[in-house]
């Protein structure tokens, strides 16, 4: 119960990883607030039979109305926030470059990196206020390994991993770390469902990765729940590629 008393907010929490990293983090003893486009309340009240406190919030994460609303809506109800996760994302089907719209451009980067800045804001002046705060970006081994064909995506993620340092070094005089989290190709509902994709993975990619099999949400829990508590009090900026060891870095 190393996280009693703290509340998390987790954005795309109703589904995939941020379900597993809401999960294990109330495990641990936090309450929740499950911030999602579908099913946050739904989500919320799973959780909720854990025994933590929980509340679920319809948001869209590229609104600075709904991020807004979303956080005020979390110290509402479960008296504070000292832990965000940014994990909602968008992605889309692979293409050349050239053949990416440039409106599906813009719509990736409101998404997977104003959503996650907007968040960021929004708690801003309650986490320096308390002077304390965990944030955990979830960003992508894509960036390490140059994966092509999702160039709007792997360079939204690799701002994220920017962001990530940038932010740290404003926010270190305030006890609020920021740190990132890296998956690999991670077996969430929605991944699974192309079998295409994962058959192509498991023949042409899993024999780069060191620990040769499947990487689940949960995979990544154990990595979010360690950011999010005191044991990374002396740590900040850094990003943790969790991938069984496909991208080394
Ligand atoms: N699954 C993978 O292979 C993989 C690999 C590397 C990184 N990631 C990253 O991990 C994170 C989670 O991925 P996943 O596979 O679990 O995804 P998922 O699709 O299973 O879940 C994403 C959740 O985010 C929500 N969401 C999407 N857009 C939103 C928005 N604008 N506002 C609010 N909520 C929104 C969705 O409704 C969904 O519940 C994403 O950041 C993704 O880029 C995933």
């Amino acid at each position: 119960m190393k996280l009693k008393g703290r509340t998390a907010l987790i954005t795309g929490a109703s589904n995939g990883i941020g379900n597993a990293i809401a999960r294990r983090l109330a495990a641990d003893g936090a309450n929740i607030a499950v911030v999602d486009l579908v099913n946050a309340e739904a989500a919320a009240a799973e959780l909720a039979k854990t025994g933590v406190k929980t509340i679920g919030i319809r948001a869209d994460v590229s609104s600075e109305a709904d991020t807004a609303a979303a956080v005020e809506k979390t110290i509402a109800a479960l008296g504070g926030v000292d832990i965000l996760v940014n994990n909602a994302a968008m992605t889309a089907p692979p293409r050349p470059f050239e053949e990416i719209p440039i409106a599906e451009w813009r719509r990736m980067l409101d998404t997977n990196i104003i959503g996650p800045n907007l968040l960021c804001r929004a708690v801003s002046p309650y986490m320096r206020k308390q002077k304390y705060g965990r944030i955990i970006n979830v960003a992508s081994d894509t960036v390490h390994l140059g994966v092509p064909y999702m160039l709007h995506y792997v360079s939204s993620k690799g701002a994220l991993i920017a962001f990530t340092r940038a932010l740290a070094r404003e926010f270190g005089k305030d006890g609020v770390n920021v740190n990132a989290i890296a998956p690999g190709f991670t077996l969430s509902e929605r991944i699974a469902k192309q079998k295409d994709r994962v058959e192509f993975f498991r023949r042409e990619q899993l024999k780069a990765l060191a620990i040769q099999r499947d990487e689940f949400p949960e995979d990544l829990a154990g990595i979010a729940s360690f950011l999010a508590s005191e044991d990374c009090a002396f740590m900040t900026g850094q990003t943790i590629v969790v991938d069984g060891g496909y991208a080394m870095v």
